[in-house]
């Protein structure tokens, strides 16, 4: 059975993915990586294509990788496609959760094309809509603001 990481971006869900997939000794799949893998550059798609292609392709890629025993990290915006929030139903979903002060530095210089032209703010805005989706299918939260990975995987761990 795959455990799976949500929320936001900068989050710290392939950082924690990857630690905790060498706990567990289980494969890593990062949903982002695969599709930046299958079709370039995520903002480059996002420009020429949409964010709708994207949720497109984003959905076919997490199918696939929800079929497979491994420790999978979907970016951030995968939830909203109801079919993905179907198939999460049962299985061990962690939120991984985080204050805008502790993510704020950890957004800076990245490819997300959703936080171009917004920043922080328009990061807690996109939390703030999607908040109920991720409470929605979590099983298990855990604040990654102010703990170590090492900590976080622990107590991933140590719940499941
Ligand atoms: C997105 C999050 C990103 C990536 C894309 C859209 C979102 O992944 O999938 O830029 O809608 O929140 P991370 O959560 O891994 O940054």
């Amino acid at each position: 059975m795959p455990i799976v990481l949500v929320g936001p971006m900068g989050a710290g869900k392939s950082r924690v993915g990857h630690r905790l997939a060498e706990s567990v000794g289980a494969p890593f799949i990062d949903t982002d990586l695969r599709i930046i893998e299958r079709y370039g550059p995520i903002e480059e798609i996002f420009e020429r294509e949409g964010e709708e292609y994207f949720r497109i392709v984003e959905r076919e890629v997490v199918a696939e990788a929800l079929r497979e025993e491994a420790v999978i990290s979907l970016g951030g915006g995968a939830v909203l496609h109801a079919d993905t929030r179907d198939d999460l139903a049962g299985l061990p979903v962690v939120w991984l959760k985080v204050s805008a002060s502790a993510v704020a530095p950890r957004l800076v210089g990245g490819n997300r094309p959703l936080l171009a032209d917004g920043g922080i703010e328009r990061w807690s805005a996109i939390l703030a809509q999607r908040r109920p989706v991720y409470e929605a299918v979590a099983k298990y939260s855990i604040d990654t603001s102010r703990r170590s990975v090492a900590r976080i995987v622990d107590d991933i761990t140590g719940h499941f």
